[in-house]
């Protein structure tokens, strides 16, 4: 009677097991499709026509990233066209390897301390070893009338930031 009560219960786990593994993958699935939105702040706060680095912890970092879940966005505002808010918001990754790139108002130049890589001030590549310009981050501009970012991965020039953003350009 026990060893056929134990048979019923290992059946039950073994039944049980794939079914709880198939409901966790779709939890899953449903956290990673979900998209998180870092506030930078009021619009007001980027004057028109200037580049500003706004700094923030990445919701997409692990507990363990430590420092390293720091991290931050040059955003240039473009005005407004049409009454809509214009952005440019740049990774601030270079393409090339990776690096932080710094943003140089006095030349109007994004450099990179790694290995010279050079942007200009749209984002697109001026010289050095980058194969392509900074990559651009999906922005909106939300009820309250504050930026907001697409959480950014490590863009890569397989998996830039942006969909309608050409793998090279
Ligand atoms: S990482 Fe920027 S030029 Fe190499």
């Amino acid at each position: 009677m026990l060893l056929s009560g134990l048979a019923s219960a290992a059946a039950a786990t073994v039944v049980a097991i794939p079914g709880i593994g198939y409901l966790a993958a779709a939890a899953c699935r449903k956290l990673k499709d979900q998209v998180d939105w870092v506030n930078l702040g009021p619009v007001d706060e980027f004057p028109e026509n200037e580049t500003r680095l706004k700094t923030f912890v990445n919701p997409l970092g692990q507990p363990w990233d430590g420092i390293t879940a720091n991290t931050g966005v040059y955003v240039r505002y473009l005005g407004r066209q049409s009454f809509e808010h214009q952005f440019q918001v740049f990774a601030i990754n270079c393409t090339h390897l990776g690096c932080p790139v710094e943003w140089f108002p006095q030349s109007g130049l994004f450099m990179c301390p790694c290995h010279g890589g050079v942007y200009y001030a749209n984002g697109d590549h001026a010289s050095g070893p980058p194969p392509r310009g900074l990559y651009h981050c999906e922005w909106r501009v939300n009820s309250a009338n504050q930026l907001e970012i697409q959480a950014p991965h490590l863009p890569t020039l397989q998996r830039t930031l942006r969909a309608d953003q050409p793998v090279r350009g």
